[in-house]
């Protein structure tokens, strides 16, 4: 079954064609084509990304990427189309949503709505290395989001917990900012931790030994931005400390869920999940625990085309509109 997808959540366009054969956790993926145009230049000045600009670009991006994904097979025949359906800006969802509703038209083909968080998770399946053993604790970190969720099996889950203010890569982002480093602040504040200690400031591990799974990391930014008012330090000090709070947080949390409910894998996705101080920090830990860890592929951990396909293939079905509240 060949799937185009198309993803326009926020400031990626994105298509791919992939194949996908088998079933639930047996399928094998191949992906024929990916095309993605980033904005990211065009929000930068603005330190986010800005929604009509968003809606304008994708309106734009999403012909030349068709093309794009055209150009990179001999024979361009998909089963299906699957379009973002949400979360994300509602001003950068309906392009997408329209783009492929007219596509799947002329091309006489069926329609499929994907989640995009769901399109996040099941990434994780891409390459299918090895089965995922269940039960699974699954962090899934974007820059909306922020979920710890319990997978039974590959479409059976519960969600233990999620943030109540800030999504972490929002947090990233708004410190980057602070710290005057260009958007997205992720990979900045990554790059500058290298050269940073974590230990050189405090900064709170706000709600790590409370006995649920929910998350807050808008107190942390808060206070990285008092520190500034007041201290002249280092850029990667700062970035190192705020890194090792935010990311001891996610581990205890994670490790607390693996401990409660058995857990034989610990899977990471989402654009956060592309650091990989972070994902080296979780493959020692599961290790440690004799757990099975897994991560997608770098570039899928951000918003991309492909895991749109893996989500048609894996997910639910939802109806073709905008949903910016789409949760898992
Ligand atoms: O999944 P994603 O591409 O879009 C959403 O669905 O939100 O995630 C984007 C977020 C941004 O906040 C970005 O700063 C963050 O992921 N990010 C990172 C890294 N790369 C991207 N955060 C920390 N370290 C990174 N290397
Ligand atoms: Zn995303």
């Amino acid at each position: 079954m060949k799937t185009l997808a198309i993803e326009t959540s926020c400031d990626e366009t994105a298509l791919a064609l992939v194949d996908a054969k088998g079933q639930g956790e047996d399928s094998e993926f191949k992906i024929l084509a990916e095309a993605i145009a980033s904005q990211i230049k065009i929000h930068r000045p603005f330190g986010g990304v800005v929604p009509h600009l968003a809606k304008r670009e994708h309106e734009k991006n999403l012909p030349i990427m068709l093309e794009e994904i055209k150009s990179q097979v001999n024979d361009f025949a998909p089963d299906q189309i699957a379009v973002t359906v949400g979360p994300g800006l509602e001003p950068a969802l309906w392009p997408g949503i329209n783009f492929a509703q007219e596509l799947a038209e002329k091309m006489k083909l069926p329609l499929i709505g994907i989640n995009h968080l769901e399109g996040h998770v099941f990434s994780n399946w891409l390459e299918n290395k090895k089965a995922i053993e269940f039960p699974a604790v699954v962090l899934v970190i974007s820059g909306g989001h922020t979920i710890l969720l319990l997978m039974e099996s590959i479409n059976q889950w519960k969600k233990l917990g999620e943030t109540r203010d800030d999504a972490i890569g929002e947090a990233f982002d708004k410190v980057a900012r602070m710290l005057e480093l260009p958007y997205p602040g992720g990979p900045e504040i990554e790059k500058l931790a290298h050269e940073g200690d974590p230990k050189s400031i405090k900064f709170p591990r706000p709600m790590i030994n409370d006995k649920n799974y929910d998350f807050s990391f808008s107190g942390l930014k808060t206070s990285v931005l008092y520190r500034l008012k007041d201290h002249q330090d280092d850029k990667a000090d700062v970035s190192a400390s705020f890194q090792a709070a935010a990311f001891d947080v996610l581990s205890k949390k994670t490790l607390k869920a693996v401990g409660e409910f058995g857990a034989k894998s610990i899977l990471l996705c989402g654009g956060v999940a592309a650091n990989r101080t972070l994902q080296n920090r979780f493959s020692k830990m599961a290790e440690e625990e004799g757990l099975d860890f897994s991560v997608p592929q770098l570039k899928y951990n951000t918003d991309n085309g492909v895991m749109i396909a893996v989500a048609a293939h894996l997910g639910k079905d939802f109806p073709i509109k905008a949903d910016s509240s789409l949760n898992l």
